[in-house]
């Protein structure tokens, strides 16, 4: 029996997905809404048993549609985002701010309740325009409805990550890997199970006007998460310290290719800790602590970059 109908946007994402299954499960039904249904119909179509998902096209700037779908929804998720700007409709400010404004004004006179997922720590990386335009992003939620709540997660992972999944391609390739920053800096990596299920207790324990950071069970340096990945794959890696000028060359020349793996905008963010502020109320305070730890949950999809895939893992080494 269906309890609630929750509409997401983003839900093909590496958060979305994690986030349907973990609704469904509890009889929730999910309205997922894509830019592209011919495009990631197949991957959202999988996700959840018959019954439980409708898929929607729609664009985030059409505001005749928009309304629309939240005319059928009890709960709205915001999870779309980008790393990196491309072309004249994906900018950070029309996605990370224009549309969360947009979205909170119509969640607030349709009485649908709002949760946004925003991103961990972004007041110290105010010269990132990533950043700068997810803090305007939550100015807006704030001023247009109270009721929304506000998830801001430090880096999220599991096999269908940007990030480890990116980092450990790479890592099979090169013997040398360059560290940012020395490696120094800290973050909490956390689950993408865990941040569904934080969005699940969010609509099912109707948690309204709150900021929660989302934070997993330890504290990693950029170093220490590098050196996990190449233990994962087996490889033995030369971490180098790079100085600033020459990691900034470097993404000035990625951020050239489609599907850049740094730009100098992240390179920016990538000084700042994402950790807990000093008073931020976490997943954990709120009765949802995170339980998957980075090396252990690494290690289940780590073999898809070892040579030999699956079965060059522990039974065959023995031989
Ligand atoms: N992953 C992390 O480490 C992390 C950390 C902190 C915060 N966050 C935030 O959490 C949210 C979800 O993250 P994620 O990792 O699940 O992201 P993701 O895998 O990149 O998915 C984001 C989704 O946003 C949608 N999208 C992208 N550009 C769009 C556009 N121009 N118009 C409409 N939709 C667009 C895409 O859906 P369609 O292609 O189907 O339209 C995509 O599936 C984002 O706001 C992100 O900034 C993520």
């Amino acid at each position: 029996m269906i309890t609630k109908k929750v509409l997401i946007f983003g839900a093909s994402g590496q958060i979305g997905r994690y986030c349907i299954r973990r609704l469904v499960r509890n009889n929730y039904k999910v309205i997922a809404v894509t830019r592209n249904t011919h495009q990631k119909g197949y991957i959202l179509k999988t996700q959840a048993p018959i019954g439980y998902l409708d898929i929607e096209q729609a664009s985030i700037f059409d505001e005749e549609k928009i309304n629309q779908l939240l005319s059928n929804a009890d709960v709205c998720v915001n999870l779309v985002g980008i790393l990196y700007e491309k072309g004249k409709n994906n900018t950070f400010n029309k996605i990370h701010t224009e549309f969360p404004d947009r979205i909170s004004k119509i969640c607030k006179k349709k009485n649908v309740d709002l949760i946004h997922v925003s991103a961990l720590a972004l007041d110290r990386a105010k010269n990132s325009k990533y950043a700068q335009s997810k803090i305007n992003g939550e100015i807006k939620i704030r001023e247009n409805f109270d009721r929304a709540t506000i998830i801001k997660p430090s880096i999220v992972f599991s096999v269908d990550d940007k990030l480890s999944t990116r980092f450990m391609s790479v890592l099979s390739l090169l013997p040398i890997f360059p560290l940012y920053y020395n490696g120094e800096t800290k973050f909490t990596p956390i689950h993408a199970v865990d941040v569904a299920e934080l969005i699940f207790n969010v609509i099912s324990k109707e948690i309204v006007s709150k900021d929660i950071e989302a934070i997993g069970p330890e504290i990693l340096s950029f170093k220490e998460i590098i050196q996990v990945l190449s233990k994962s794959i087996k490889k033995k890696r030369l971490l180098v310290p790079i100085p600033l000028f020459l990691a900034k060359i470097s993404a000035a020349f990625f951020q050239l290719f489609p599907n850049p793996l740094l730009t100098l905008d992240q390179l920016r963010l990538l000084k700042y800790d994402s950790i807990q502020s000093e008073n931020g109320i976490t997943n954990f305070e709120i009765g949802c602590p995170s339980k998957l730890y980075f090396e252990d949950s690494v290690l289940k999809y780590s073999f898809n970059y070892t040579e030999g895939g699956q079965f060059s893992i522990k039974k065959n080494e023995k031989k």
